[in-house]
């Protein structure tokens, strides 16, 4: 069975509403008839922009992050009702940045990735390990629990449409891409954790991207790969061109 490629733009913390509308206008003539999903998740303050320009077009909209309640005193945070009133269809969970710098943990990223899905947004679940322990060679037992904990409560139904990101923490924004040998083992291994939890065609169904440093001149070797099906793209996502040789990887 073949998974249709995603490759979507994690833009992080760039761009104003005016440039991110300057980038996407660029994009979608740029992209068009690509075979792949293609998503942009600007930052909050440009969803807006985005998606009125987004609209009707073959470029989905994605946020970064977004708050597990449905409403209430959390001051600073956007929940997922907010983020569907403006066309958002994509949501990633759990990035390594958010887990570093801003206290997410296994326990609230689970906690988002249903509070996403009882909604109908589609997650992109991150997991991924650092320098250290890969060192330490724990990164599939690493990411076998990060999953597990990620998927506690979601149904078999729900899984086959979640996205999951495996993305190296050495391997983000340094330059430092995993060779497509060691990205394709921990996806693989990931795919193993989902049929474990789900079955066998669940893990067939489910999308798996790779992130770290994926550029122009990696994507096609790494988006070869059996176990990858897509990129979470940082870097190389702000400048039209270089995000679109990623999209149009197949050349
Ligand atoms: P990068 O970021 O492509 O700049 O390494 C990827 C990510 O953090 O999603």
């Amino acid at each position: 069975m073949s998974r249709k490629k995603i490759v979507a733009g994690n833009w992080k913390m760039n761009k104003t509403p005016e440039e991110a509308e300057k980038l996407v206008s660029e994009l979608i003539p740029m992209v068009q008839g690509s075979d792949v999903d293609v998503v942009v998740c600007t930052p909050y303050t440009s969803l807006w922009a985005a998606a009125n320009i987004l609209k009707g077009t073959d470029i989905a909209l994605g946020a970064q992050n977004m708050h597990f309640a449905d409403s209430g005193a959390y001051t600073g945070e956007v929940s997922a009702d907010m983020l569907l009133a403006l066309g958002v269809k994509y949501v990633i969970i759990g990035h390594s940045e958010r887990r570093q710098y801003f206290g997410e943990t296994d326990d609230t990223v689970n906690k988002k990735i249903l509070k996403a899905l009882e909604k109908g947004l589609i997650p992109i679940v991150c997991c991924g390990e650092s320098l250290e322990q890969r060192e330490l060679g724990v990164t599939g037992e690493l990411v076998r629990q990060q999953i597990k904990i990620a998927f506690r409560g979601v149904t078999a139904e729900q899984a086959k449409g979640v996205v999951i990101a495996y993305e190296p923490i050495w391997a983000i924004g340094t330059g430092k891409t995993a060779t497509a040998q060691q990205a394709n083992e921990v996806c693989a291994i990931i795919r193993g954790v989902i049929g474990e939890l789900y079955g066998a065609s669940v893990a067939e169904q489910i999308r798996i991207q790779y992130g770290g440093s994926m550029n122009a001149g990696n994507a096609a070797e790494l988006m070869s790969q059996p176990d990858i099906d897509g990129g979470l793209i940082g870097g190389a996502s702000l400048k039209a061109e270089d995000f679109t040789k990623i999209v149009k990887y197949r050349g």
